[in-house]
């Protein structure tokens, strides 16, 4: 078997399937413009016991384990970004992103390994990178000045309670700012907003809780996840939703099942999507 490729799993009958192109292949756009309302997908690399972020060594904040981050996982992460037409993002990261220590997920077309993706948004003519939701209650970051320059929209996405003179910072800084919920931003809210300001799909690339307001509002369409065939323990961990009990239980069908037997040093991992 060719490192180039995968084994689809389902649906059957079983067939090895090159690793690129395999969610391009989604046609997410194609899903989004049908619909009546923003198709809304998310993405995780988990350890086989189900977690997706650890403490960074110096113990301030969390960060994917270098044991199950890998380059196979990482370009199908693009291959889903590329889809959107915005990426919905959380204020932790842009926060963690002033400070270097954020996972680049703005600008990863401008790295020649990403080539084809940056030109598989020009050739349907979309804009070169996705626009950007961020998720945030205290609206404690900046906004990086390339996006804007380089006119990508960013909306920041609030509750109520939000402090105004920061609403007023990040509108200087050339954010729109939208309330979407009370004490908190509620996941239907934030959809219906981005819906209203044209968006189709939107690829969620933030964490737990951002996800936990998705589910508890039954407005996420599709979950890949990556089961990296690692196990990690320890204490505390982030999985990938957290929040109180979801009632009812959010059930997903199996869509794909693909496994990867190349993937860190020949362990493996297997990339599986649910849907709605
Ligand atoms: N393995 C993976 O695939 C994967 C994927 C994504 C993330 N992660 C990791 O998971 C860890 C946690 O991620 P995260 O901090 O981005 O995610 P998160 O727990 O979903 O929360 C991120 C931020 O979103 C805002 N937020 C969340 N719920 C809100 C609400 N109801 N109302 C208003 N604002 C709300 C908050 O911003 P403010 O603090 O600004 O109010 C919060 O800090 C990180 O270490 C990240 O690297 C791993």
């Amino acid at each position: 078997m060719d490192a180039d490729t995968v084994w689809q799993l389902y649906p059957t009958p079983a067939r090895e399937t090159p690793l690129r192109g395999l969610y391009l292949g989604h046609a997410l756009r194609d899903i989004g413009a049908a619909g009546d309302r923003p198709f809304v997908y998310t993405n995780y690399v988990q350890s086989i016991d189900g977690r997706i972020a650890i403490p960074r060594p110096s113990g301030k904040g969390m960060m994917v384990p270098t044991d199950t981050a890998n380059d196979r996982d990482w370009r199908l992460f693009q291959e889903l970004a590329v889809q959107a037409d915005c990426l919905i993002s959380s204020g932790r990261y842009l926060r963690d992103y002033a400070e270097g220590k954020a996972q680049e997920i703005l600008r990863v077309y401008d790295e020649p390994r990403f080539d084809d993706l940056g030109r598989w948004r020009a050739e349907r003519g979309l804009s070169r990178y996705p626009d950007l939701a961020v998720v945030s209650g205290s609206l404690d970051f900046p906004i990086p000045p390339f996006l804007t320059e380089a006119g990508r929209r960013v909306i920041v996405l609030t509750n109520g309670t939000a402090a105004p003179e920061r609403m007023a910072r990040l509108r200087d800084e050339g954010a729109t700012v939208v309330v979407a919920g009370e004490e908190d931003v509620s996941g239907r809210a934030a959809i219906d907003a981005l819906g209203e300001q044209g968006y189709r799909t939107l690829y969620m690339a933030t964490g737990p809780r951002v996800h936990h307001l998705l589910l508890a509002d039954n407005v996420l369409d599709r979950l890949y996840t990556t089961v990296a065939h690692r196990l990690l323990g320890g204490q505390p961990f982030s999985s990938l939703v957290e929040g109180d009990l979801l009632r009812p239980a959010v059930g997903l069908r199996l869509h794909a099942l693909y496994y990867d037997p190349h993937a860190l040093d020949g362990l493996g991992q297997q990339f599986v999507c649910y849907a709605r």
